[in-house]
């Protein structure tokens, strides 16, 4: 049967991702660092596997790999969803805040694909899927730390996608628009959620449901032959430049 893992799976989209997973039959471990949510979203689910570990944590990225490998034995995805958002300006960001961003959104998915790479190629090879933001495909205010983590992300992506080929490894991203989770609304003000509105050609926030569903594609054989991608799931924000709110009005 294969198997998933998710990071940062206990709300949000990677517990979304899961639950999309699990219904088409995979095995899936869910790894966050939020013991008491992780355990109750695994009881929710009622099934899946629980596993507890911080991504930044080289020592406990190791202890994942052992829990994985005990479980499981093998691994055909990894979706390194795990990330924390932090927004203000570049000179309230100290350099505390802009490690904390980095060490979870750039840190983790580079030392969980590492320590994963062995078990993903075992088998015949498997996916990754980094997830970034259309935060890191276009600039903007208050993201400093945010947004470059996450176009370092998509970055990492491509050097991931060109070295893990030849092991049939592929590597793509997913960029979400916004999706009303925790993360977004513990960071989007009601100004940031009309400016949104108005850039967005579909004119709302996404699903967590609707970002799992592409997630779900890029691990599937149904994109055997897509790698070193970005994929934005965003309602048409990247499409869009100036004059789109004068023109709906
Ligand atoms: N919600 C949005 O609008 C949006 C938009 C674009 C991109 N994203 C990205 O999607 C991903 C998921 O976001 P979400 O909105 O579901 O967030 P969320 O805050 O609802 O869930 C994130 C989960 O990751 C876990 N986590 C955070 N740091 C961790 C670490 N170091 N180790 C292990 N677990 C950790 C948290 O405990 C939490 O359960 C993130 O990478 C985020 O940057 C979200």
């Amino acid at each position: 049967m294969k198997t998933a893992l998710i990071t940062g799976a206990a709300r949000g989209i990677g517990l979304a991702t899961a639950r999309t997973l699990l219904d088409r039959g995979w095995n899936v471990a869910l790894l966050d660092r939020d013991e008491a949510q992780l355990f109750q979203a695994v009881r929710d689910l009622g099934e899946g596997v629980a596993v507890v570990a911080d991504v930044s944590d080289p020592a406990q990225v190791e202890d994942a790999w052992d829990q994985v490998s005990q479980h499981f034995g093998r691994l055909d995805a990894l979706v390194n969803n795990a990330g924390v958002a932090d927004f203000g300006p570049i000179a309230e960001t100290t350099f505390d805040r802009w490690r904390t961003v980095m060490a979870t959104n750039l840190d983790g998915p580079f030392l969980m694909t590492q320590a994963f790479t062995s078990m993903l190629a075992a088998d015949g090879g498997g996916a990754v899927v980094n997830i970034t933001s259309i935060s890191g495909l276009r600039a903007s205010t208050l993201r400093v730390a945010y947004g470059t983590s996450k176009a370092a992300l998509a970055h990492l992506t491509l050097q991931q996608a060109a070295e893990l080929g030849e092991l049939g490894i592929r590597v793509n991203a997913v960029a979400p628009g916004p999706v009303n989770t925790k993360l977004a609304m513990a960071v989007h003000t009601d100004d940031i959620r009309a400016a949104y509105h108005d850039a967005i050609p579909l004119n709302r926030y996404g699903q967590e449901s609707e970002i799992a569903e592409v997630i779900a594609f890029l691990v599937s054989d149904a994109a055997s032959y897509v790698t070193g991608q970005v994929l934005a799931a965003d309602g048409g924000f990247g499409a869009t430049g100036i004059g789109l709110p004068s023109l709906r009005g």
